[in-house]
């Protein structure tokens, strides 16, 4: 209906020169004309120029006046011609009408306050203010010192409309043609997709959102993590045990039972079971050996080593706890080199701030073969990083109670322009593989990182509270991208 009206009109007229009239004149609704000449003009069907203009509109306050007459008028209908008292009077008319009538009728000298009653100064007065806001309602012109006096009493508000101007356009056509959205089968058979108009592609549509699930930025970096692992030959390890012995957490890996992390400050102990029920036995022996006197050219830590400490359950604190029970499996048959990794849950009992959590992600990489050296390592850090594209490393000499030597992974962060520790690595010691039974020429590298580390990263996320726990907002989740294209670091939003 509008569109018709608006290009017949065209067909015979140079212009439309103010929608809103237009609009007016057909009765019809001018938003309605406005989203016709808006689409017809993106088409080029028309030409259209806004048109703005400031005019004068009503506040609720104004328009009830229109109705009910002003506040002044109303207290001046009240007060009858002998005259009232003033308590009176109060009680006929509306007190927020009062208030504002009252001092308004003695200001334009229509009632006055005497002893002891009001009285009426006038008979007869014109409701001026409810004839001026009946005009500015009807759009007709009105002088600026009533302007000024409405605007002052808040009756009136300035607003700001929109309309066009219309001429024809280049593809200007008394009707829209209809233009095909698709070639179908029939047209192709009828041979009238020679004279079928198509519709172009929008490339810069947005496309509706997404309905399915989204997945968690954390799940979406594991995901990688493991294709790279993945191409690089590495097999999975098992590590659906959140909860280990102290033994495979820490005895196997030759971290003596007075170590600070294996306080209960550092560490989560379990109650129940409090204790694991079995563990290899001429395993723990060997273990318990090296510990108390070393052996394979190691003097041990010289203590006694008590089996209780080794028993107590916990959750583990490092998912090498995982790789020690591989080692050992893999050290009771004859011996293959083998290339392990895992990717999940610790625990740790940490104060919660903005990059510590006591429950986290870890990534571990784990190599075992024959007279792997340092350089292995090196060279296979190379290869894993720069595949999570972080090519530019350096290693910094580390401790750990299983490893040695040890390193520090440091990354060349190009959004931070800094270096940043990005994994801890090292090679077995001995103390800790002879005793599993692996032969003697062979070595194990390997090394460790947070998952969350180089999420945060990637996903410019700089408090790890938004990304793991119930502080998560799940809007974030349904926001960031479905995929990166390129493995970039970009930097963090602040
Ligand atoms: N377990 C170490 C950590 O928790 C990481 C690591 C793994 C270090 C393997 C060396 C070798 O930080």
């Amino acid at each position: 209906m509008a569109e018709e009206a608006v290009l017949r009109y065209l067909e015979n007229n140079e212009e439309i020169s103010d929608s809103g009239k237009f609009a007016e004149e057909r009765g019809l609704s001018h938003d309605d004309i406005v989203n016709v000449i808006k689409s017809l003009n993106g088409f080029r069907y028309v030409d259209a120029e806004d048109i703005k203009k400031e005019r004068w509109v009503l506040t609720e306050e104004g328009r009830s006046y229109t109705e009910a007459g002003s506040p002044e008028f109303q207290v001046l209908l009240a007060v009858p011609v002998e005259g009232i008292a003033r308590e009176d009077l109060q009680k006929k008319v509306e007190p927020s009408i009062f208030k504002i009538g009252w001092s308004q009728a003695l200001k334009n000298k229509w009632i006055k306050m005497g002893k002891p009653n009001v009285s009426r100064e006038v008979q007869h007065v014109e409701d001026k203010v409810k004839v001026v806001l009946l005009r500015i309602q009807n759009g007709e012109a009105i002088s600026s010192e009533d302007i000024e006096a409405l605007k002052k009493r808040k009756l009136i508000t300035q607003q700001m409309w929109k309309g066009y101007s219309v001429r024809k356009g280049p593809n200007y056509a008394a009707e829209r043609k209809k233009v095909a959205t698709d070639l179908t089968r029939e047209n192709l058979q009828r041979g009238d997709w020679k004279e079928l108009e198509f519709k172009e592609y929008n490339f810069s549509a947005k496309g509706q959102p997404l309905e399915g699930g989204h997945l968690h930025p954390l799940l979406k970096v594991r995901r990688q993590v493991q294709m790279i692992f993945l191409q690089m030959g590495f097999e999975e390890m098992p590590t659906n045990n959140f909860v280990e012995s102290s033994f495979w957490n820490f005895d196997a890996l030759f971290q003596p039972q007075q170590h600070p992390a294996r306080d209960s400050h550092d560490t989560f102990f379990l109650k129940e079971p409090s204790s694991t029920k079995t563990l290899p036995e001429d395993y723990v022996e060997r273990v318990k050996e090296v510990h108390e006197r070393g052996g394979y050219g190691s003097r041990g830590y010289g203590y006694d080593w008590k089996r209780e400490e080794a028993n107590k359950n916990l959750l583990r604190t490092h998912t090498t706890a995982v790789s020690s029970r591989m080692l050992y499996l893999l050290a009771q048959k004859p011996f293959a080199p083998k290339k392990y990794y895992s990717i999940d849950r610790v625990f740790r009992n940490e104060a919660v701030d903005r990059t510590h959590l006591a429950e986290f992600h870890q990534i571990e990489g784990v190599v075992c073969d024959r007279g792997l050296a340092l350089g292995d390592l090196i060279g296979v850090l190379h290869d894993f990083f720069s595949r999570l594209g972080m090519s530019k490393l350096r290693f910094k000499p580390a401790y750990n109670p299983y490893t040695e030597p040890s390193m520090e992974i440091f990354s060349y962060h190009e959004g931070f322009k800094k270096w940043v520790e990005v994994g801890n690595s090292g090679m077995f010691r001995p103390e800790m593989l002879r005793p599993m039974g692996l032969p003697e020429d062979v070595q194990v590298i390997a090394w460790g990182l947070s998952l969350e580390r180089p999420t945060m990263i990637l996903y410019g996320i700089d408090n790890i509270r938004d990304l793991f726990g119930h502080k998560v907002d799940l809007g974030l989740i349904k926001r960031n991208p479905i995929c990166r294209l390129g493995i970039q670091y970009t930097e963090s939003t602040s």
